[in-house]
């Protein structure tokens, strides 16, 4: 879809679509006004005909306004004009691009993001608005051999800037927006990808790819051996089960000055997640092809940033495998090397994602970053314990943590915090090795991060654990695109 933004006076424009606000209770806003001025006070007729309120997502649609320039006019409630939250913004978006993407209309005029949002600005607006437009657009349909006909006909939405609206930011809005819509339709799309196609090297050339469409961005792919050389056994352990070969893909963004140092993205990318030898129940295990969200997510927000040429250096890296059982499978017992030297007892081999990411991690140190940011579908016990609204947020870093919660309520794209305390740490005690990969029942999700932190020392570093976040389960299963817009928040305040 395409975006612009154009100066025009409601007076004299001619669509074939366009979106307006309404306040609760039926209170116009300037360009709802404008616009029912030159419609004769039919929308406010209609309005009050159908007693629509204007609560959050209220919407009405007239598809005759009796005059030829302005074939279709969608009316959204935003509920009380001083009560507008990102929360009950984004439910008034979602219903004006369901209700948008049904018309046959090509050409969209949006006028909702001069609706003020409690201290946000309007090129906030209308990045949420694209968001959210593509998220509502977006369907995997490309391995149905009869696609549905749903897809939606409209081809451009046009921000209607009137009066003292300020053009240039609202640009700024529409260049970001695009460039995380872009960014979440990435992870979305390699997330939605089943394993037998989606494998480690497909993540790895897809990586590629977008490296070679961007200058600032160089990506390099590293095989088993690589890998091996390294000294990232404990990462290797864990493809070893599995015929697919492991990759570690490396992508440099270079957009700041050479010595400023790089914030580091880490994502876990296990195509497939069977759990191994401690193999997973088979109910839902289909849904394991989504534990490579971490990594689709590095990879989505590597495009993003060097799509808007970002001033600033940032290193994606991700490690790619597949978790099967075989006779070459990590083994419960099994004792593995990591990278930083610390020996591993695997006593749950669908403990897997830690035992890549330890290495990784500690592959980070030598970019001597600014922070270290992971992104991982690492825990069940995350879901048990936060539901799916945030994700969960460890660090060893408060401002770095201040700065994800921030950015995560600003995109609506949330984390919440949890402890690294010393009493958690003692649950990892190994018997045989200087760490257990597993911390029992208790607090999984925290002993997950416990064990990372054991290889991050060095550095500010946080960890997101995506596991109830990153796709939808049930009825509208599929991946979210989460946590690019958080990453992307997050990196857009560091400038
Ligand atoms: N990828 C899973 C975590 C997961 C499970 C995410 C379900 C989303 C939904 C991870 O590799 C895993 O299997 N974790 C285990 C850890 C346990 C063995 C300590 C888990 O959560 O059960
Ligand atoms: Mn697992
Ligand atoms: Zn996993």
């Amino acid at each position: 879809m395409d975006y612009q933004v154009k100066s025009e006076f409601v007076e004299n424009l001619e669509a074939s679509c366009i979106i307006v606000g309404v306040f609760n209770k039926r209170k116009l806003t300037p360009t709802a006004e404008a616009l029912d001025a030159r419609l004769g006070g039919l929308l406010e007729r209609l309005l009050k005909r159908d007693d629509f309120s204007g609560k959050p997502g209220d919407i009405l649609v007239i598809g005759n306004t009796g005059i030829e320039a302005i074939e279709r006019v969608i009316a959204v409630g935003f509920g009380k004009k001083e009560d507008v939250t990102v929360a009950s913004y984004r439910k008034s978006l979602a219903a004006a691009a369901r209700a948008a993407l049904t018309t046959p209309a090509k050409q969209i005029v949006s006028a909702l993001h001069e609706v003020s949002v409690g201290g946000q600005s309007e090129s906030w607006n209308v990045r949420q608005f694209i968001e959210v437009f593509e998220s509502s657009a977006y369907k995997f349909s490309e391995l149905k051999t009869d696609p549905p006909v749903t897809k939606s006909k409209v081809s451009r939405v046009t921000f209607l800037v009137s009066g003292k609206a300020d053009a240039d930011a609202l640009q700024q809005g529409v260049r970001e927006g695009k460039a995380i819509a872009s960014g979440m339709n990435i992870a979305r799309e390699l997330g939605n990808l089943p394993g037998n196609i989606c494998t480690p090297t497909y993540l790895a050339n897809e990586a590629e790819k977008i490296g070679k469409s961007h200058k600032k961005l160089k990506t390099k792919i590293l095989g088993e051996e690589e890998i091996s050389e390294l000294g990232m056994h404990s990462f290797l352990s864990v493809s070893r089960g599995s015929i697919e070969p492991a990759r570690l893909i490396v992508m440099e963004y270079s957009g700041g000055a050479a010595k400023t140092a790089p914030h580091v993205l880490v994502g876990k990318g296990l195509t497939f997640d069977a759990g191994g030898i401690s193999i997973k129940p088979s109910a839902g295990m289909d849904e394991m092809k989504y534990d490579m969200c971490g990594g689709a997510s590095v990879i989505g927000t590597m495009a993003a940033i060097a799509e808007l040429q970002l001033p600033i250096n940032v290193v994606g890296l991700v490690a790619a495998s597949e978790n099967l059982p075989s006779g070459s499978a990590n083994k419960p017992g099994d004792i593995v090397k990591s990278m930083a030297g610390l020996t591993i007892e695997i006593l749950n081999t669908d403990a897997e994602g830690r035992l890549l990411l330890c290495d990784v991690l500690h592959y980070a140190k030598r970019y001597e970053p600014a922070s270290v940011i992971d992104l991982a579908t690492l825990t069940g016990a995350c879901i048990v314990a936060l539901g799916r609204h945030p994700s969960g947020l460890w660090s060893n870093n408060d401002a770095l943590a201040a700065s994800l919660v921030k950015a995560g309520e600003t995109t609506y794209d949330r984390v919440w915090r949890m402890p690294l305390w010393k009493e958690y740490q003692d649950q990892l005690k190994s018997n045989f090795a200087d760490l257990a990969n597993i911390g029992g029942p208790d607090g999984g999700s925290i002993t997950a991060a416990c064990f990372l932190s054991r290889f991050t020392k060095d550095y500010p570093w946080a960890h997101v654990d995506i596991a109830g976040t990153a796709w939808k389960t049930g009825a509208e299963k599929g991946a979210t695109g989460r946590p690019v817009p958080l990453l992307m928040q997050y990196l857009l305040d560091q400038l």
